[in-house]
């Protein structure tokens, strides 16, 4: 019998719908090779669900969600919507929060074969292999808002509850690594830092003292970002901070376009989409990079349906197809989305997971 999964696609905006039919594609590769079926539903978000229906997050897409077991999504936002009653953003934020998607997962790896395409020397980031621990419905993007003509205001909210159920995940993820967290707050002059400070360094005294924990300020991590990247294993860190440095970290392997990252919380389906967001400048004319994509439907099959060789296979095809000089324009090629994601697929049809991939626990 084949094992079938119900999963929800929302395209979204921008490059999404390019990016959403490649992570499709390499889930059907998947499929054919270990006899699995995967049974898509798409749905409206962002800008796209405005434009149709008035809303960024519309209720059937909150239950097409919901009937899912795990979700993909390609990118919100855009130019067009800029200014309007309803912002695409909101029905990205509305749905993590709605899910209850507290963490946000973004590993970053550097491919050999693309040393050379990083703004760093290859001194600086070869090897570098760490993961990020943001945490995703809290803080200033949740807190309340004012706004008047003189005024605005955007509250930074955080309870020990929030802060602890992250901490655990990243805890437990280091063990599973190299055994090294780093925590990254504003603890010289923000409250929401110190108490965050303050339970990470509880947790890690009653529960995870075989891990090595280090407290970090948000203005030097963005340095040591650049300085030192492979000092990092994991990183813990909230909404806001993790938002802006998981940009910066994404560029340290060449391209943003290549950054997968999955969204999780407490049971229900996971959230999977690359990090690169709409690119609306190059929407629309198939040169946009697949990976972040394909490698986030690799996250999809490793933490939301369980299946750690298929999600190693997809990432050991990337890695081939990389080798075998496969570049999109961000990489300095000429490959097409398109063209790129039928050279990945190739590889998903052979490809035998060399590196054993680290494979997280969630204690
Ligand atoms: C991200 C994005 C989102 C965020 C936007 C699109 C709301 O930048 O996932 O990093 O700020 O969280
Ligand atoms: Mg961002």
């Amino acid at each position: 019998m084949t094992a079938t999964h119900a999963i929800t696609i929302l395209p979204g905006d921008g490059v999404g719908p390019e990016v959403a039919i490649a992570a499709r594609a390499a889930l059907d590769a998947i499929g054919e090779r270990f006899n699995r079926r995967f049974v898509y539903e798409t749905a409206l978000i962002g800008g796209a669900a405005i434009d149709a229906a008035g809303e960024s997050l519309p209720l059937a897409t909150i239950e097409a969600c919901r009937r899912a077991e795990a979700i993909f999504l390609g990118a919100v936002g855009g130019p067009k919507w800029e200014g309007g009653k309803v912002r695409p953003e909101q029905g990205l934020l509305g749905l993590r929060k709605t899910l209850g998607l507290f963490a946000n997962v973004r590993p970053m790896r550097i491919y050999d074969a693309l040393i050379t395409q990083s703004p760093l020397k290859r001194e600086y980031v070869e090897g570098v292999d760490f993961v990020m621990f943001r945490e995703l419905t809290g803080g200033s993007y949740f807190g309340a808002k004012q706004r008047d003509a003189e005024k605005a205001s955007d509250s930074c909210d955080y309870s020990v509850t929030e802060i602890e159920r992250i901490t655990h995940m990243a805890f437990a993820a280091a063990r599973a690594r190299r055994g090294k967290v780093t925590s990254v707050d504003k603890a010289n002059v923000l409250e929401t830092s110190r108490l965050w400070r303050e339970v990470v360094t509880r947790l890690h005294a009653e529960r995870y003292s075989d891990v090595k924990l280090e407290h970090a300020l948000v203005d030097s991590t963005a340095m040591q970002l650049i300085r030192n990247p492979r000092g990092f294993d994991v990183i813990l860190t909230e909404n806001m901070f993790g938002d802006i440095l998981s940009d910066e970290a994404s560029v340290l392997g060449g391209s943003i376009g290549m950054a997968p990252s999955a969204s999780l919380g407490a049971g229900g389906p996971g959230l999977y989409e690359p990090v690169h967001g709409s690119a609306p400048d190059i929407a629309g004319r198939d040169i946009c990079n697949p990976i972040g994509a394909i490698l986030s439907a690799a996250l999809m099959l490793r933490y939301g349906l369980k299946l750690e060789t298929e999600a190693a296979t997809i990432e050991a095809a990337v890695q081939a197809a990389i080798q075998q000089g496969a570049r999109t324009a961000d990489l300095g090629g000429e490959l097409g989305c398109r063209a790129m994601t039928a050279w990945i697929v190739e590889n998903i049809e052979r490809a035998e997971p060399t590196q054993q991939t680290v494979q997280m626990h969630w204690a």
